[in-house]
Order: structure tokens, then sequence, then C-alpha cells
């Protein structure tokens, strides 16, 4: 169905159609067939910085998965519609840190008199009432390309942050970019009590990380990282800040999917890349890339399935039930969530 002409001719049919009451939004993760429609491509930062863009636009179809289009829906007005092309198009990650959980993680907290001290920060890979919660206890959002900023933020705020739902992100910028220490960081597990920490790990920890992950980038080696440096002499290693703490210790160059779009735009010819991130990015890469030796960190990883979902075909859909004056898979965050998640977000976009 990929490059069915007919779907693609009905595609732009309706895009056409729709004109300015469009505005297409596409994540750098998705696959080819749908990023060839979209307004504007970007990593997460970007996306939610462009998601109020054009005011003008009744609708923004939002292709990426759950959590960015609820995003989008908190920062643009009552007005304009947040269209997710595959309600199926979740998070595992974000799934990974429940409202009720973190609750459960802050009244412990609480009880060791510890909260005063805490500032949340989550990362964009969460849902609205995750963000709701953190906006309402002083802390911000913050994406891959700005977790420095944002956790420099909070700690002028507070003495201990509790980061969450991605320990790696978390781990490594706090050790990489802050020069903490290994030790300076726990993590907290949401299924043991007290997070399986004892009291001591939890007043001594200066971060306190959720046990969340992402699934994709999870899954690179450090193992991945020198079976590619013997067998391509002089590659560089450019791997996503959601990778385990040892493989982005073992890289070259680290950074958000917009971080590694530029570094390849900037590598002289001839040079030669492993690149660990998503399989859709990384081949389109190699693709823009044919002077330069572009390749994938691992054979054996491949596309998150969540960002799969959307796919020519439910793009079609949703374009052309809005052609119909039907409005396909409305994403919308119930107004109390969304102002307390606003809050959180908005400190994220005010960082200088
Ligand atoms: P960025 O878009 O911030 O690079 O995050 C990657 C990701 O996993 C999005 O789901
Ligand atoms: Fe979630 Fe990872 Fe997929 Fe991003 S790449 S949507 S963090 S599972």
């Amino acid at each position: 169905a990929a490059s069915d002409p007919d779907l693609i001719e009905r595609a732009r049919a309706a895009k056409e159609a729709l004109g300015d009451r469009l505005f297409i939004l596409g994540h750098h993760y998705q696959r080819d067939e749908v990023i060839q429609f979209a307004d504007v491509t970007g990593d997460s930062f970007k996306l939610a910085q462009q998601a109020a863009a054009r005011p003008d636009a009744e609708f923004i179809v939002f292709c990426g998965v759950h959590f960015m289009a609820e995003s989008a829906d908190i920062l643009t007005g009552d007005q304009q519609t947040v269209i997710l092309p595959d309600l199926a198009a979740g998070c595992s990650m974000a799934d990974m840190a429940t409202r009720q959980q973190v609750d459960e993680c802050w009244d412990t907290l609480t009880d060791l008199g510890l909260t005063e001290d805490v500032v949340p920060v989550t990362y964009m890979n969460s849902s609205a009432a995750i963000k709701a919660f953190v906006g309402e206890h002083g802390g911000l959002v913050c994406t891959s390309s700005n977790a420095q900023r944002a956790l420099e933020w909070a700690y002028e705020q507070g003495r201990k942050v509790l980061f969450l739902p991605d320990q790696h992100l978390g781990r490594n910028t706090a050790v990489r970019e802050l020069g903490f220490e290994l030790s300076d960081c726990v993590t907290y597990n949401p299924h043991k009590p007290g997070g399986g920490l004892t009291d001591e790990e939890l007043r001594d920890a200066r971060m306190i990380l959720w046990r969340g992950h992402c699934s994709v980038h999870g899954r690179f080696t450090l193992d991945s990282v020198n079976e590619v440096r013997d067998r391509v002499p002089g590659v560089n290693v450019l791997v996503h800040p959601e990778c385990k703490h040892e493989v982005v210790s073992a890289a070259d160059l680290v950074g958000s999917t917009e971080y590694i779009i530029k570094a390849l735009e900037a590598a002289p010819a001839g040079s030669a890349w492993a690149i660990g991130t998503e399989l859709n990015l990384v081949r389109r890469l190699a693709h823009q890339h044919p002077d330069k030796q572009v390749m994938f960190l691992d054979k054996t990883i491949c596309y998150c399935s969540t960002m799969n979902r959307i796919d020519l075909p439910h793009l079609v859909w949703s374009l052309e039930e809005l052609v119909a004056g039907r409005v396909p898979n409305p994403i919308t965050v119930d107004a109390d969530t969304a102002r307390h998640s606003k809050v959180a977000l908005d400190r994220m976009l005010a960082l200088p």
C-alpha cells in the first residue's frame, strides 16, 4: 500500500481540498510515505513549538504518537482540533508512568519529608496527566534537545529532581551535562513498595530516576558499538540520549533526532556514521547522504512499532474524513489537565 499511486493521489487531492484549513506535522520517525505530506517535520521539541504556528488552521493532523498530539492540543487554541490518524499510536515509554503510580511515589517522598526539596521534571514522552502533575508541583517538561537546560533550571528551584519516565535520558543528562556521579542517581521502580529503595537512598539521591525506557533505543548495546568500531575503522558513532548510559558513554556524539540530522548535514563526504536511533530516520539519512557511509548501529533493532502505526492508508482515511465534514480521532485533553500541563510545557518553552 505504501507506494500505491492511488493512495498518494488521494492524499494529495484531500490535502489540496482542505488547503489552509489543514496543517500536517510529522515526527522524524514517521514512514517516508507519510512524512512526504508533512508541512513541518521535526523532533518533539520543534513540533511542540510549531504546533501553535498556524493558528488559522482548523485541523492539525499529527503524524507522530499520542503524547505529541496531546501536547499539541494543550498548546493550541480551542478552535483548533488535533487529529491522530491512528489512535493505537501510543508510546510504550509514556505508558510506563501512570498518574496513580506517580502520586504514590510523591506520597512516599512526602512521608519522608522530602517533597519540599524535590522538583519533578518529565520528559515530553509522557501522558498529559503526568505533565499536569509536574506543572502542579513546580516542575517542567523537557525534551531530548533541552534536557540539560531544563535540569539546570530545576536545580535552581530545589536540591533534588524526580525525573519521569525515561531513566536513560535523566541519567545521561545528569552525568554527562551536569557532572553528577552515577552514585548521585537512584532508580525508582514503580512496581515495588517505596520504589524498591531504602529511605536513606531516597534521602541521599540528587536524582531520582523513574524506571522507564524506550523500547527502541533501550535495546542498543555496548557490544553493538564495539562491533561497528571493529568492522568500520574511523566510524563516528552517533546515538540518541534515550540509549543506555554505557552506550552513550561509548559513542562519539549524542543528541536528539534534530541534532542527528544536523550532524549528518555537517559531516564531510566520505565519512562513516553508525547511528543509534529509530530505523525510519536512519534509512532516510542514508538515502539523503549517498556521499557518506550511513549505517544503523544494530541491525537487529527495528522500527518504533507505534510510530509506524501511522501509515499512508490511515493518513488518507483521516484526510478524506475531514474533506467529508467529519472529524476523525480528535485528541482532546480535559480542561483541568490541560491547564496544569500547559504550565509545565510553558516553563520548557521559556527556557533560554
Ligand atoms: P526526540 O524527538 O526528542 O528526538 O525524541 C525521540 C523520540 O523517541 C520521540 O518519540
Ligand atoms: Fe516511544 Fe521510543 Fe517509540 Fe519514541 S521511539 S515513541 S520513546 S517507544
